[in-house]
């Protein structure tokens, strides 16, 4: 790794509170940068995102493309990725797991039959596991089993729509061509423990990828900010000791880690994170989660708001992530619909080419 820029979310990191004065520079700061990226004339910087993830009451929430624009385009598409783009995230997710040969290529499972026609071009590649549900064994295509010149021949668009024939797995530099200068990118190290038992190391893989795209410096931030999310402590602390205060990490918070929502836990994590990105549930069903958080100076990015699995309280989405930031007091959220982010005068920047006029 290059030399690091001074980072101000390493306060937050490691777990101490900044000063007064500090935090007022930070919140003017933060909101100089958040007025310019709402006027559509700056991309955030990371400076003024980890601002936003340090104040109590930030300029803005940031709009966090999950799996791209994963409710109109096959996730983790170029396709995806693109209309995310086009929608005006602030973010765009990556879900990492690595090839046979070591690639870091964007995918949500461990196996490749769900979202692509692995099945159909290498038939007899599976490997067969107990099904836990019902005691029978089951048939899977472990990413891992794959060089990526094997992968690249899958059809990844096919199981979500015709039109979407022939869109691949993209690699995760091939996101980052896509993404760089255009939004931020937020990158999740999947598996990283099964990896690391296959003799990889994720972490290391991830942050090779992130210098060479120059953006373990302060100037490729600035262009493209870079947060990096897992379920997995383990892999967030290997970051931490690898990368520093470099990149803001959130950990993930899933019903399995739910024991980091408590006050004990939340403050273990401040030592190696700059957030924390819960399931949805946890936190409505106790938003005092949310404030405890914020409280020791933790962004929130909750997941996942997706129109097909709305409370039944929440006539729709727009409605639900203005929930999220107005009621709850996250900082950010994940969507599948970052068209239907939120847009007013304090959230969401505007799609491109939509010119500086209101959107919904
Ligand atoms: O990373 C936030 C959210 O994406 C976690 O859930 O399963 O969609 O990766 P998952
Ligand atoms: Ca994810």
């Amino acid at each position: 790794m290059s030399a690091r820029a001074p980072d101000a979310g390493a306060g937050m990191a490691a777990g101490r509170r900044p000063s007064a004065a500090r935090r007022i520079r930070q919140v003017i700061i933060a909101a100089g940068q958040c007025l310019l990226v709402a006027c559509g004339s700056a991309p955030a910087t990371p400076d003024a995102m980890i601002a936003v993830m340090q104040t109590e009451r930030p300029p803005r929430p940031i709009n966090i493309a999950h799996r791209g624009a994963s409710a109109y385009a096959p996730e983790h598409t170029l396709a995806a990725y693109r209309l995310a783009l086009e929608m005006g995230a602030d973010y765009v997710e990556q879900d990492l797991q690595l090839t046979r040969d070591g690639v870091l290529v964007c995918l949500h499972d461990t196996t490749l039959e769900r979202t692509t026609n692995v099945e159909q071009v290498f038939p007899d590649r599976f490997v067969e596991v107990e099904n836990e549900s019902a005691g029978a064994r089951r048939k899977i295509w472990r990413v891992a089993d794959f060089t990526l010149a094997e992968i690249k021949q899958l059809d990844a668009g096919s199981w979500f729509g015709a039109a979407f024939t022939g869109e691949r797995v993209p690699t995760f530099q091939e996101a980052l061509d896509l993404v760089k200068g255009r939004a931020g990118i937020y990158p999740e190290t999947k598996a990283p423990d099964e990896y690391e038992a296959l003799g990889f190391s994720m972490e290391e893989q991830l942050l090779r990828v992130l210098a060479a795209n120059g953006l373990d410096t302060a100037d490729g931030r600035m262009r493209t900010p870079v947060f990096i999310q897992s379920f997995s402590a383990a892999s967030l602390r290997r970051l931490r000791t690898l990368a520093g205060a470099t990149y803001p990490l959130v950990q993930l918070i899933g019903a399995a880690e739910k024991g980091l929502l408590t006050d004990e836990g939340l403050r273990a994590v401040t030592k190696y994170a700059a957030g924390i990105g819960p399931a949805l549930p946890l936190v409505i069903e106790d938003p005092s989660r949310v404030a405890a958080a914020r409280r020791l100076g933790l962004g929130v990015h909750p997941y996942t708001v997706r129109a097909a699995t709305l409370p039944a309280r929440f006539p729709d989405a727009t409605t639900y992530m203005r929930h999220v930031f107005e009621e709850l007091g996250a900082t950010g959220v994940f969507t599948d619909h970052p068209d239907l982010f939120p847009r007013d005068a304090t959230t969401g920047r505007r799609p491109h080419g939509s010119g500086s006029s209101s959107a919904g």
